[in-house]
């Protein structure tokens, strides 16, 4: 079963009033990778699409760079950090168990007493945060949320590590919410299946074992995550357009998971939809998970792609696994 809005009895909406990113400086290509373990250019970009990526430096981190995108996305929606009621922050990633990154994230933008959460769905969370944020906006509770991506799976996978260090980069992106009346946000759809744990995942580094700390890197079955990835995309973005009764044509922009360009390929083909409608951020970012999306979107509301009025479709596949869209009227 799915979490999915109703849409049947809704007065108040949300609309995604500003949007931002943040792209650490530092950048590793596949060519510096080729020094480092046994890989190639070309292996790389004909098996993922990826050709660079941005790195955290020591004094970045996923709050900083959380915080940078939420004040990029707070000026772009003409708003100050004292108009939100609600931050909900998607990241796996973060230096401390706790307090949540939402926390430090809402202490760096220098508000206080409003709730701070974060929400845990690896590549799929900021899909997972804005439905949250969403739900908070059509119940009346909050009037603007912001919502943020923000990850730096670069240091959880193991430096010698070929399947995966070749994956990831590190990134944030973030909205702000806004109560409207009119949409905004047509729905959102979510899924978790925990059964697959084994194939992806990365066990967390501060257990009291010190054989497992130095286990505690990111695992992932790169075939098997495929495989299952295409198929519960395929209908994820299926059951999405059929449950507004709409069809791809109406699409104006496919928003992906930068993970792999041929999962992405193989999602854009199932809709019919062409390459030239699909953002593509991954060949400079590779797969910043919580972060991809909202970057993708900022990314391609910043350079003039998306224009208002315009109806998007998000998805996002990753470790749970957990996978959902939202399609958005921007
Ligand atoms: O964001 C969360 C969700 N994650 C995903 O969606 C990722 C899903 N998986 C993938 O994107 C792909 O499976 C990968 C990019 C991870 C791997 O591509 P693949 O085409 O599935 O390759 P493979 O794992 O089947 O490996 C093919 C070969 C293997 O060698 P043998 O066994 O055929 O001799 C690997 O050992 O490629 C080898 N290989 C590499 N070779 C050069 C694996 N990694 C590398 C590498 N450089 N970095």
């Amino acid at each position: 079963m799915s979490v999915r809005q109703t849409a049947t009895v809704q007065t108040c909406y949300a609309r995604l009033s500003g949007t931002g990113h943040f792209l650490p400086a530092t950048t590793l290509t596949n060519a510096e990778l080729e020094q480092r373990v046994d890989t190639t250019d070309s292996w790389i970009r004909e098996r993922t699409g990826i050709q660079t990526r941005h790195i955290a430096s020591t004094d970045e981190s996923v709050v900083t760079m959380g915080t940078e995108a939420a004040k990029r996305a707070l000026d772009a929606a003409g708003l100050g950090a004292a108009d939100l009621d609600l931050i909900v922050m998607a990241t796996t990633s973060a230096d401390r168990a706790f307090p949540s990154a939402a926390c430090e994230v809402q202490h760096a933008l220098g508000v206080t007493d409003i709730p701070a959460f974060d929400v845990a769905a690896a590549c799929s969370g900021f899909i997972f945060a804005l439905s949250v944020a969403e739900k908070y906006i059509i119940s009346g509770a909050a009037k603007h949320v912001l919502v943020i991506g923000s990850d730096t799976l670069s240091r959880l996978c193991r430096p010698d590590d070929r399947n995966t260090i070749v994956l990831f980069g590190d990134g944030a992106g973030a909205a702000v919410l806004s109560a409207a009346d009119s949409p905004g946000i047509l729905s959102t759809h979510i899924y978790s299946a925990g059964e697959f744990a084994s194939l992806l995942g990365a066990d967390h580094p501060n257990r009291d074992d010190e054989a497992l700390q130095q286990e505690a890197w990111l695992y992932m079955r790169g075939r098997e995550v495929f495989k299952v990835a295409v198929e519960k995309l395929a209908s994820l973005v299926e059951d999405t357009l059929s449950f507004h009764d709409m069809t791809a044509q109406e699409l104006d922009w496919l928003i992906p998971h930068q993970a792999n360009f041929r999962i992405i390929q193989a999602t854009a083909k199932k809709l019919g939809l062409p390459l030239e409608q699909v953002v593509m951020t991954l060949a400079e970012t590779g797969n910043t998970s919580a972060a991809s999306v909202p970057i993708a979107l900022d990314w391609a509301i910043r350079d003039g792609r998306i224009q208002r009025g315009q109806t998007l479709l998000l998805e996002a596949f990753g470790g749970g696994f957990a996978w959902g869209s939202a399609l958005i009227r921007y």
